[in-house]
Parts: C-alpha cells; sequence; structure tokens
C-alpha cells in the first residue's frame, strides 16, 4: 500500500483539504456559545483553581500527555486494561466531537489537563453513559466529585434523563465518589463489572 508520505500532490492537497474541512465542523461546533457557557472555575480543596472547559479538537496533544502521565492503576480503573498506550486515532474521537450526541469537558491547570469527563447518548436518546478521569497528582482534592456533578447537571440540562457507568467492582474511588454525590444510583452485577444507573 502506498504510504501517506509518498502519496503523489493532487491526492495529498486533496485529502489535506477535505480533512481540514471535517477538522472545520468540530472548531465551528465547540465554538458554539451553547456550548462555551459551561467554561467554569473550580477552586480545589486545597485553594488551587483549575478549569472546567469543553474539549477542543486541537487538544490531541494535550489530551496524549495526560494519558501517558497517568498510573497504571488510574489507567485500569478508567479503561479496564493495563495499556498505557492510547492511539491517536482514538484520541481524536475524544477531540473531535458534535457536543450533542457526544460531549466531553476537560479539566485544565496552567494549560495542562488534568481531567477529563464525557458522556455519550446511547440508542435511547435520554440515555448517556458517563466516564470520568482525574490525573493521579489532583486526585482527592474534590474535583472528581465536584466536575462529576457539574457535568451531570450538563447533561440533564441537554435532556439526559438516565445516566449509565460501567466501573470495576474494586474501584473503591469512584464508588465513593458516586456515593458522595447523593443520587440515587442502582448497581448491578454484569459480566463481572458493576453497572451503575441512575434518574437524573
Ligand atoms: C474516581 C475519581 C474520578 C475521583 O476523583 P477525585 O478528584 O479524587 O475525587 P474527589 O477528590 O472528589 O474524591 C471523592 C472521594 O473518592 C474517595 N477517594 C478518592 N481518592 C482516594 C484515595 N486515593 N484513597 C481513598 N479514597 C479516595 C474519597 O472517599 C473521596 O472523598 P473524600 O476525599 O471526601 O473522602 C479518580 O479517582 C479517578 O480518576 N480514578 C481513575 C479513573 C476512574 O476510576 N474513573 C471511573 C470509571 S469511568
Amino acid at each position: 500500500m502506498m504510504d501517506q508520505e509518498d502519496e503523489p500532490f493532487p491526492q495529498k492537497f486533496y485529502r489535506n483539504v477535505i480533512y481540514n474541512l471535517v477538522d472545520l465542523f468540530f472548531y465551528i461546533a465547540v465554538e458554539d456559545p451553547a456550548v462555551q457557557k459551561y467554561k467554569r472555575t473550580f477552586k480545589t480543596r486545597d485553594g488551587i483553581e483549575v478549569l472546567y472547559r469543553p474539549i477542543r479538537p486541537d487538544d490531541d496533544d494535550k489530551i496524549l500527555e495526560f494519558y501517558y502521565s497517568l498510573s497504571r492503576e488510574t489507567i485500569y480503573f478508567r479503561f479496564f486494561s493495563g495499556r498505557k498506550n492510547v492511539p491517536k486515532s482514538r484520541v481524536r474521537d475524544y477531540t473531535h466531537i458534535d457536543y450533542q450526541k457526544n460531549f466531553a469537558m476537560v479539566v485544565e491547570y496552567q494549560g495542562k489537563i488534568i481531567g477529563i469527563g464525557h458522556y455519550i447518548i446511547t440508542d435511547d436518546p435520554e440515555t448517556a453513559e458517563m466516564a470520568v478521569v482525574i490525573h493521579d497528582d489532583w486526585q482527592r482534592k474534590g474535583i472528581g466529585t465536584h466536575f462529576l456533578r457539574y457535568l451531570i447537571s450538563i447533561a440533564k440540562e441537554r435532556g439526559v434523563k438516565h445516566l449509565t457507568a460501567t466501573v470495576l467492582l474494586e474501584n473503591y474511588k469512584i464508588l465513593k465518589t458516586i456515593e458522595k454525590l447523593g443520587f440515587k444510583f442502582t448497581k448491578k452485577l454484569e459480566e463481572g463489572d458493576l453497572l451503575v444507573e441512575a434518574d437524573i
């Protein structure tokens, strides 16, 4: 197969044009005031101000840097596998979203991403699957609970009525965090993992 580097000029040119046009769609989506309004700051338990903002299509490198600096435990609890190399194509799926069916926010401190949270609408348009991860260096400062609560309020405002999350049975941190949220969550065992559900 021809390497992208060896691609003749016209093909390379048109591929780049198409790529940039596709990107433009995502840039327009993130700049929508209805999305940008969710930007806000939060003061951690130890008084550090962090920023919550919608994820951006140009966040790929920051996201990769974030994932590569997570501990194995955090990666395992989030992805259910110890693999540290998150493929670049997968990162693009996180950053190039429509903010309708798929909504993601990051937590940022001094330009560095320190947390990510997202939800995806399932086949049922009123149900969303949610996931969150806070960098090891920033855990236990109150961000996870506050950020998750904020993400849930955004989902609710945008028409989500039911939430689901799959968590590992041994993930005591998220189970504690969920407890602290104060919602009425139900938990059931599904293929060895916990399926957590709540009406919001
Ligand atoms: C779960 C997670 C998001 C919580 O984030 P966080 O910023 O630490 O959350 P908070 O600071 O609000 O802590 C919430 C509660 O979790 C528990 N907790 C968090 N870290 C803990 C730790 N290292 N040891 C014991 N309990 C811990 C505590 O009960 C804590 O409340 P408290 O500090 O008032 O006692 C974070 O641990 C994480 O990213 N884990 C890996 C990814 C993951 O498991 N995601 C969920 C599956 S999608």
